[in-house]
């Protein structure tokens, strides 16, 4: 148990090994920078990593990851995450994606104590509160559980797409906001072509929503 860590240190020693079989200079080419078209929003879950998922490879993808995918507008962690992603790296696309099978959205559905991650759980509690109309109208709780994973997603989404410096880029650049879940038990992502791409997508929204 004590040495359940090493296996890590020698599996990082065979990619090490492995990528400079493949190509001698792969880590000299990667220590020049990094010029990502995408950031990943995603849910902390080890079974839903970003480069596996999408076969791609180091330098391709920034990554956010959180217990249940979340964009709250007070989290300097995302907000200083987001303002490098968009204004430094200058990435094209955001991806919020969320997943099924996610413990956070189980969690924030049940009204046992979970301890302090249940303060960060009251913000899908209140994308349950929003859409109360259609989920209590679902009567299976795995698909209730699954439509408001979808729905959390959709509203992170929104969320990025609130925030000033989102609001700031579109004035100037193009910027997609996409919104995605992963099946854990296909291995499949679906879109839910929840695309926000400018300041006008948004208002289509909100002009009826709020
Ligand atoms: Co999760």
């Amino acid at each position: 148990m004590e040495n359940l860590y090493k296996k890590l240190l020698d599996g990082n020693k065979r990619f090490a090994e492995s990528k400079k079989f493949e190509d001698k200079e792969y880590f000299k080419k990667l220590s020049y920078g990094q010029t990502p078209d995408y950031l990943w929003i995603g849910c902390s879950d080890s079974r839903v990593p970003a480069n596996e998922i999408t076969s791609t490879k180091s330098g391709e993808i920034f990554v956010h990851r959180n217990v249940a995918n979340l964009v709250v507008h007070t989290d300097m962690n995302l907000l200083s995450v987001l303002e490098f992603a968009i204004n430094n790296l200058k990435i094209k696309h955001i991806i919020v994606c969320g997943h099924y099978g996610c413990g956070g959205v189980k969690a924030a559905m049940s009204n046992d104590l979970h301890g302090f991650v249940d303060n960060w759980l009251c913000n899908i509690k209140d994308v349950y509160t929003k859409h109360e109309k259609e989920l209590s109208a679902i009567k299976e709780p795995d698909k209730r559980e699954d439509r408001l994973t979808e729905l959390n997603v959709i509203e992170q989404v929104r969320n990025v797409a609130k925030t000033t410096i989102v609001q700031q880029a579109w004035k100037v650049r193009p910027l997609h906001i996409h919104g995605w879940v992963y099946g854990i038990n296909s291995g499949l992502i679906t879109d839910l072509c929840v695309i926000h791409d400018d300041q006008e997508s948004l208002e289509e929204i909100y002009r009826f929503k709020l």
